[in-house]
């Protein structure tokens, strides 16, 4: 996680594109989790490593006030295994 958190800030700051960064190939079949996955930044990190091919599970806590929302991945909804629970703040 900490690998792609990183990839993510600089796929951000330097304005390059993941594809610059990583082997298309390198995410193909891989099992990836994602937390915070409804989010926005979770969101955008699963829909392009599902583009890459990988098998991602989202974990989101569907925390109030966060930007989570089943929306954010509207377009790959049917391609990941979503994992949500409930929290009481
Ligand atoms: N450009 C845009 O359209 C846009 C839209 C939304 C947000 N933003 C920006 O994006 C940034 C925020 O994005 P983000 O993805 O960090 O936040 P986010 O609130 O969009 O997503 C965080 C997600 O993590 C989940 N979460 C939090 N704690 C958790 C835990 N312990 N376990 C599991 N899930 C947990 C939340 O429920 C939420 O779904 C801000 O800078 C905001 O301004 C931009």
């Amino acid at each position: 996680m900490e690998l792609l958190n990183l990839l993510f800030v600089r796929f951000t700051r330097e304005k390059q594109t993941v594809n610059d960064l990583v082997e298309l190939d390198s995410f193909r079949d891989k099992k990836v989790l994602v937390t915070g996955g409804l989010g926005f930044i979770g969101s955008n990190l699963t829909i392009k490593l599902v583009e890459l091919g990988a098998r991602v599970t989202l974990l989101d806590a569907m925390i109030k006030g966060h930007g989570g929302n089943l929306f954010n991945i509207k377009t790959v909804k049917d391609r990941v295994s979503i994992n949500l629970w409930r929290c009481q703040r």
